[in-house]
């Protein structure tokens, strides 16, 4: 059976370009709402397999996208190797942070695979769900952004916090950053062994990192874990998303390894034409908030975005994640463009 986001994944452009989105289940569906009200919390959501493979698989019954990504989330890892997690209504996720050596030495990477069982059952019952041309993203968030979340204690404006203490202490942070590819490595390999066919590594906060720093949080880290995944499973494409790195996104493409990358909204379809996707299939980049608008807007933005990229190896998506305002008739809108688009 083709699927058409493996084959541009592998290089191969397909009669149309496939499509997913990312933040593609959650609150802009009421279907989600309806499954999330039941779930006790977030996390307990992500680790209930049967509901949280409804909702990876609700975004696929309304859009026919042909990825379904794993309902789970990046901040798993923090939890499963010992720091207190959780997500609070309203403010997001709230973390006891990490702030020196005696909170490293309470954290333990082995209990990775223990804990996160629930979400490798996910990934069976998923793949057991879905039809074959529709294939299974597995993800995980890269040190760097996962760190962000652990050290700060939650979401960050400037991330003071984790950049003074990687600066001071250098020698600690890379220890964090250890556990970080080691924990993540095991996790994604496990993914793969459930089911999941194809991995997205998430940086979110790639672009707060200082120049000189880029290297050792960014891309030494990303390669550890694609070098590990590649050394147990070389057959499974990995997709990097690395947001607001700018002209980074070629080293960062030839430092880390990666098979493919998303693209942010900071880069036009004519320049990703011309630098990125002669060296790698490439991912993007619809900017969320024309999917919030509607319409024209949308529709044209959409349209550059296609004639411009899917000539070549090609995966429609957006540039971030479906705002949560989102009316669901826009996305259904998006889902048909992508499909009925044919090349002029
Ligand atoms: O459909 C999918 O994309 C799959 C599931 C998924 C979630 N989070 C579910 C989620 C994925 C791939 C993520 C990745 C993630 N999580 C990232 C990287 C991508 C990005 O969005 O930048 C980050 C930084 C996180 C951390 C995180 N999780 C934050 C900051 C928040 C709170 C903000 C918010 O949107 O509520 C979450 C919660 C979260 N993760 C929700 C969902 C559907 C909303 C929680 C809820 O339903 O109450």
């Amino acid at each position: 059976m083709t699927n058409l986001f493996l084959d541009a994944l592998s290089g191969v452009a397909g009669p149309r370009p496939p499509f997913w989105f990312m933040r593609q289940a959650g609150r802009y569906l009421p279907e989600y709402r309806e499954i999330r009200e039941q779930a006790s919390g977030f996390l307990d959501l992500c680790y209930s397999p049967e509901r949280a493979a409804r909702v990876t698989l609700q975004p696929i019954e309304r859009f026919h996208a042909d990825a379904a990504i794993l309902f789970s989330d990046i901040l798993v890892i923090p939890d499963a190797i010992g720091q207190e997690v959780g997500f609070v209504e309203g403010t997001g996720p709230v973390l006891t942070p990490v702030t020196g050596g005696a909170d490293l030495a309470k954290l333990d990477p082995v209990r990775t695979l223990d804990h996160l069982a629930p979400v490798f059952e996910t990934v069976r019952q998923v793949r057991a769900g879905l039809p074959d041309d529709v294939a299974l993203i597995g993800f995980c968030g890269a040190p760097w952004t996962v760190a962000t979340y652990m050290v700060e204690g939650g979401s960050s404006r400037d991330f003071s916090a984790i950049k003074s203490w990687a600066v001071r202490e250098r020698a600690e942070f890379a220890v964090l950053m250890d556990i970080l590819v080691e924990s993540t490595t095991d996790y994604l390999i496990a993914q793969i062994e459930a089911g999941a066919q194809a991995l997205q590594v998430f940086d979110t906060w790639a672009g707060a990192v200082p120049a000189n720093d880029f290297d050792s949080w960014v891309i030494a880290p990303t390669a550890l874990i694609v070098d590990g995944v590649k050394s147990a499973r070389p057959d499974v494409p990995i997709i990097g998303f690395a947001r607001g790195i700018g002209d980074r996104l070629e080293a960062y493409i030839r430092g880390t390894g990666v098979d493919a990358v998303g693209l942010d909204a900071a880069i036009t379809p004519a320049e990703a034409a011309a630098k990125i996707q002669p060296i790698c299939p490439v991912q993007g980049n619809l900017d969320p908030a024309y999917l919030m608008v509607g319409g024209a807007e949308m529709e044209e933005a959409a349209k550059e975005i296609l004639d411009t990229l899917a000539g070549g190896p090609f995966v429609f998506n957006l540039a971030h994640g479906i705002h949560k305002d989102t009316p669901p008739a826009h996305v259904e809108r998006l889902a048909e463009i992508v499909r009925r688009w044919v090349a002029s």
